[in-house]
């Protein structure tokens, strides 16, 4: 059990732990998911805590999606999950539209949460820009939904990189006012959990941009399915400064591309940045790109080459879906009964 979790679970007391986290199903994987996210979700797992990780398709179709092109990625995602590490024995993998428990709850928390609070939300004022009238209502209330998919397993803690912080806030929110306005103690406060050297990846040619499927430029991030020669290529251009790299920490202040590349290195060898940089520093990026791209090629060949070979047999991917979804809504469908039954709906469980 990581430190965090146990922490927390201590503090709750009431809340077995449980770990829930989700992934958009609309692109290519980046190196951003995948260090950020993913390989987290593999830590997790193997620490023995209960997992459940889903494809979150209905938050993908906020922004138009091309029907085939979404099962193709919520399939490539599945598959990607799995060439990682994560094992549908061990962790639930399932995509959100197959339980639709998440809808569900996610209407109520729409009558929880407030117009002033989702105003506040970040992401929808950068995502929408100056097409705020013309962007889908989904977009708008994506977040009460992400409240649902991590409050309807009562889950305790959520992996995620830093932009999710705020999300994360909200759905505390959301928990203690549902529970202070219907008197109960009955979803948990959420422990968010952001931590190791990557939860904040940065664009390859520009560090103060976050490295984001949406980039136009594919130079700024390296895909999961980016091929050696590529992820190569795209080391060597990434934008550095024309100093070398310094042996400590401190150094690497107002230096936000060499910042990054350390942190991707320090996440794929994980190690710590002061590890690496106790035995890098003194180079100059002309040595360091090449190790750095010889690692990146190291850890995420193997994955891009499962992903492919699991690609083959979509039948068996779907099985995997549909065995995590049962599972899923065994979990969730006894939390949505009592929460309609709080909440004061008529029905065959009051
Ligand atoms: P999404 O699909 O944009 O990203 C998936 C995960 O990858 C992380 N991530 C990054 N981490 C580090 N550096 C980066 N450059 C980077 N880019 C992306 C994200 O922080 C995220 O952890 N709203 C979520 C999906 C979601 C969800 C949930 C997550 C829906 N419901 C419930 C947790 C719990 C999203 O759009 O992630």
């Amino acid at each position: 059990m990581t430190e965090a979790v146990q922490t927390q679970s201590q503090q709750e007391g009431k809340f077995a732990p449980r770990v829930f986290s989700g992934i958009q199903p609309s692109g290519d994987l980046h190196l951003g998911n995948y260090l950020g996210a993913i390989k987290r979700f593999v830590d997790m797992q193997n620490s023995g805590i209960e997992t459940i990780y889903c494809m979150v398709d209905l938050h993908a179709i906020t922004v138009w999606q091309d029907p085939a092109k979404l099962r193709r990625a919520t399939r490539e995602l599945c598959a990607g999950f799995i060439a990682s590490g994560l094992d549908p024995q061990k962790s639930i993998l399932f995509n959100q539209s197959q339980a639709p428990e998440h809808a569900q709850l996610g209407w109520i928390f729409n009558c929880v949460a407030r117009m002033g609070w989702m105003n506040r939300m970040t992401q929808f004022k950068d995502k929408a820009g100056k097409n705020r009238e013309k962007v889908s209502v989904g977009l708008f209330s994506y977040p009460t939904l992400m409240a649902a998919d991590i409050l309807i397993y009562h889950s305790t803690h959520v992996p995620v990189g830093e932009d999710q912080k705020q999300h994360l806030e909200l759905t505390r929110d959301i928990a203690a006012k549902f529970n202070h306005d219907y008197g109960v103690n009955f979803f948990p406060i959420t422990e968010p959990v952001i931590e190791g050297a990557a939860t904040r990846v940065m664009s390859l040619r520009d560090g103060s941009k976050k490295m984001s499927k949406s980039d136009p430029s594919d130079a700024s991030r390296l895909n999961m399915t980016d091929d050696a020669d590529t992820i190569a290529k795209k080391i060597r251009k990434a934008k550095t400064d024309p100093d070398g790299l310094p042996s400590e920490i401190a150094g690497l202040e107002d230096r936000p591309e060499a910042r990054n590349l350390v942190n991707i290195y320090a996440a794929l060898a994980d190690q710590s940045v002061e590890q690496v940089l106790a035995d890098v520093g003194g180079q100059q990026f002309g040595a360091f790109k090449p190790m750095l791209a010889e690692l990146a090629v190291a850890k995420l060949s193997p994955i891009s080459g499962e992903m492919s070979r699991l690609m083959q047999d979509e039948g068996e991917i779907d099985r995997i879906l549909a065995d995590g979804a049962m599972r899923a809504r065994a979990i969730a469908a006894p939390i949505l009964a009592k929460t309609y039954d709080i909440v004061g709906m008529v029905g065959a469980g009051s």
